[in-house]
């Protein structure tokens, strides 16, 4: 039988001898986080998928010594990787846009289709209505697929290439299935405003999405959030309001897109209303900074679409941290400025653009990207009470992650106390 059946299979697992890093600072961590706590030989154990212990090895109770066991010789634990922003599920890639950025296009120009070839947000959405269902479920698989060997066991997917109420709602049916299928634990997110509207146009599809979509969506239990693209090329803040303003009064986690491509006051607004995060900031002004250092809404970097878009200006992370806001990283996963899949490469590359420190990035994969989709109590940190998610790193320093750029030095990743994932070449030794 192979390992990943017999250890861990019913959710109960222990991790014995690690380095435990659990990363838990009693809430999100604002600001820069103080020296990483740690556990130097340390267990974490699982019981049904919920985490049952974390501390000395030397005390692991003796009933949960009898578990299924992982020894990790030392090497380093963190909790399980959370991946904030993606745009899963996508049916294609456009490299082919990535190749005419590189030759001088621009994004922005993009989205407006160049010399009458569909292009951007756009093109995705051609894409998607085009593919049966079977396919786009394959692709978004094998994309989650790649997330978690990176590490990754619970990831926003975001609708958003639907524009148009028949194709949304499909697509929000099938990250209900990705949900069902893939071992990460999945939150799903409406992301209604993004691309071209259909007719009659912009604000009579804002509004049609109040009325009807997301009630629509929450009746059928398909929605734990909501997004809009802010942005002079996509939607008005004042499209987004009634939006996020009907999200907050169902209990939904609410986001925008926001200074992403220029200066808006989109973030400092979406901070005096508290909402869960405001994500890209490339172009956040000194007010923006001082409106989120002052409420719990989470500042999201995305360092891949930076990088990928060749964007010249970089969110004020310094500023926002310094200034006491919480900070989180993710992937932005998408066909068009971020096709990452890795978040310790997009943690890597917030390190150097973005000039965070290893545990400013490490909190800002972990814990900071919990509380910026509101499950700051569920995932995020190794306590006891919250899911079984964990990752064993290739050894026993917490930098390899921000380090090993391009190959994830991830070598095993439990999943509600199940192991999910195992690298190819051995790893921690089970017993
Ligand atoms: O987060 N900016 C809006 N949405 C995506 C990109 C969408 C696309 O180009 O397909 C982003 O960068
Ligand atoms: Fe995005």
């Amino acid at each position: 039988m192979p390992a990943e059946e017999r250890y861990g299979a019913s959710g109960d697992l222990v991790v014995r001898h690690a380095r435990v890093l659990p990363m838990a600072f009693g809430g999100a961590v604002r600001g820069s986080p103080p020296t990483l706590p740690e556990v130097p030989d340390g267990a974490v154990a699982v019981v049904a998928g919920r985490i049952a212990y974390v501390g000395a090895d030397t005390d692991l109770p003796a009933p949960l010594r009898a578990l299924p066991t992982l020894d990790a010789a030392g090497r380093a634990v963190l909790p399980g990787l959370v991946d904030c922003h993606t745009h899963v599920p996508f049916a294609a890639w456009r490299a082919d846009e990535h190749a005419e950025r590189l030759a001088g296009a621009t994004y922005a120009a993009q989205q407006g289709g160049e010399g009458g070839r569909p292009r951007g947000i756009a093109r995705s959405a051609a894409q998607l209505a085009a593919a049966a269902d079977a396919d786009v479920l394959a692709f978004s698989h094998h994309r989650l697929g790649e997330c978690l060997a990176a590490g990754t066991t619970t990831v926003e997917l975001k609708s958003g290439y639907g524009l148009q109420a028949a194709q949304e709602m499909r697509l929000l049916a099938l990250m209900q299935r990705l949900a069902a299928e893939v071992p990460q634990r999945v939150v799903r997110t409406g992301l209604f405003l993004h691309g071209p509207p259909p007719p009659p146009g912009r604000e009579a599809w804002a509004q049609r999405v109040v009325s009807e979509l997301m009630p629509r969506a929450l009746a059928q239990g398909l929605l734990d959030g909501v997004d809009a693209f802010v942005e002079a090329i996509a939607y008005r803040l004042e499209d987004a309001v009634p939006l996020i303003e009907a999200a907050q009064r169902a209990g939904l986690a609410t986001h925008l897109h926001a200074a992403q491509l220029e200066p808006s006051a989109a973030a400092a607004w979406a901070a005096s209303r508290g909402l869960t995060s405001v994500d890209h900031l490339d172009h956040l002004d000194p007010d923006g900074v001082r409106a989120l250092a002052a409420s719990p809404t989470v500042a999201v970097l995305l360092p891949g679409a930076t990088f990928l878009t060749g964007g010249a200006t970089r969110p004020p992370a310094r500023a926002l941290l310094a200034a006491g806001a919480c900070v989180a990283v993710a992937t932005d996963l998408n066909p068009g400025t971020s096709p990452l899949t890795s978040l310790p490469e997009a943690a890597a590359l917030a390190c150097r653009l973005f000039e965070l420190t290893m545990e400013e990035a490490l909190a800002a994969v972990t814990v900071n990207a919990a509380a910026a989709l509101g499950l700051g109590h569920e995932v995020g940190s190794l306590e006891v009470g919250k899911r079984g998610d964990l990752v064993v790193l290739e050894g026993d320093e917490p930098a390899l992650l921000v380090y090993r750029l391009g190959h994830p030095a991830v070598e095993t990743v439990v999943a509600a106390g199940r192991i999910a994932y195992r690298r190819s070449d051995g790893g921690a030794k089970a017993s």
